[in-house]
């Protein structure tokens, strides 16, 4: 499925598996862990974009300690029903918390999952054997035009232009983001003036919003769960560094967990 990052031609596997080949003669091995590095080196900002290996390893964390997990559930919930024979992306896909349940949810129909973060990709792909992982950009993604049912994108950057361009007619797009208020005890706390998020979009040029929905709920995260909360976002280097110091040890009251899900078609 994936496609040439170079000439935009179908990659083949080798017969051994190792590697993908276009037939203009671009090679990508497939590294241990199983996924295809598909970034040109021209095409990136820095030596190793995205997400660092130390946020990816807090990420990993509090997802391991299931404070996403009412998030993960409504965005099954909301898939739920929809054709996925085609396929599923789920774009900048971090560590692959999304991406596995939405292996085990749609078993049989092929997961795909991209992120530019490789340290990101590596992890993904030790979870979760069953998915299929590339290291690319979600400017300028490696799968066909009009090839896959959904795409899904959590809390990561994206281009309109590119997730039309590669669902099929009929194709919907799930967008999951932070709402106004989400984590606002921790902003209140790391910010003079703590700002709230943008409103969630409900138009996108080629696509139409079927339907929308808010997921709330409350943590009361130990503090070291509430650091690595700090360390997998932006207030990671966005807080003053005194007042990050102020949380080390420190009892929030409960966290508000607040999220917009809103599914577009194409
Ligand atoms: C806030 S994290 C969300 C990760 C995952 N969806 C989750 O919720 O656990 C944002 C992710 O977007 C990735 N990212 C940043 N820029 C990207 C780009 N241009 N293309 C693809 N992924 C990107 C980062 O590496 C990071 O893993
Ligand atoms: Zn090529």
């Amino acid at each position: 499925m994936w496609t040439c990052p170079h000439c935009r031609l179908a990659l083949l596997a080798s017969a051994d598996g190792a590697a993908l080949a276009c037939a203009s003669g671009h090679t990508f091995d497939r590294a241990r862990e199983g996924y295809v590095h598909l970034l040109p080196a021209n095409r990136k900002r820095s030596a190793e974009p995205g997400d660092n290996p130390l946020m990816v390893a807090a990420r990993r964390r509090v997802h391991d300690a299931g404070t996403y997990q009412p998030l993960a559930d409504a965005l099954v919930a909301t898939l739920s029903g929809l054709p996925v024979g085609a396929g599923i992306l789920d774009l900048g896909c971090g560590e692959g918390y999304y991406t596995d349940a939405l292996v085990r949810a749609f078993a049989g129909s092929p997961v795909y999952a991209v992120d530019i973060s490789r340290a990101a990709v590596r992890l993904a792909a030790k979870r979760c054997a069953a998915a299929e992982f590339a290291v690319a950009s979600a400017y300028q993604l490696p799968l066909p035009d009009a090839s896959l049912d959904v795409v899904v994108r959590v809390f990561a950057p994206s281009d309109d232009a590119e997730v039309v361009r590669v669902l099929k007619s009929g194709g919907c797009y799930l967008e999951i983001v932070p709402a106004p208020r989400h984590l606002w005890q921790l902003r209140a706390t790391l910010y003079d003036n703590p700002r709230e998020n943008a409103a969630p979009r409900s138009a996108l040029s080629g696509m139409q919003l079927i339907s929308q929905q808010s997921v709330q709920y409350e943590v009361t995260p130990d503090p070291g769960l509430l650091m690595d909360i700090v360390a997998m976002t932006p207030f990671a280097y966005r807080g003053h560094r005194e007042k990050r110091k102020r949380l080390e040890g420190a009892t929030l009251p409960a966290l508000n967990m607040d999220f917009s899900l809103r599914l577009f078609e194409k």
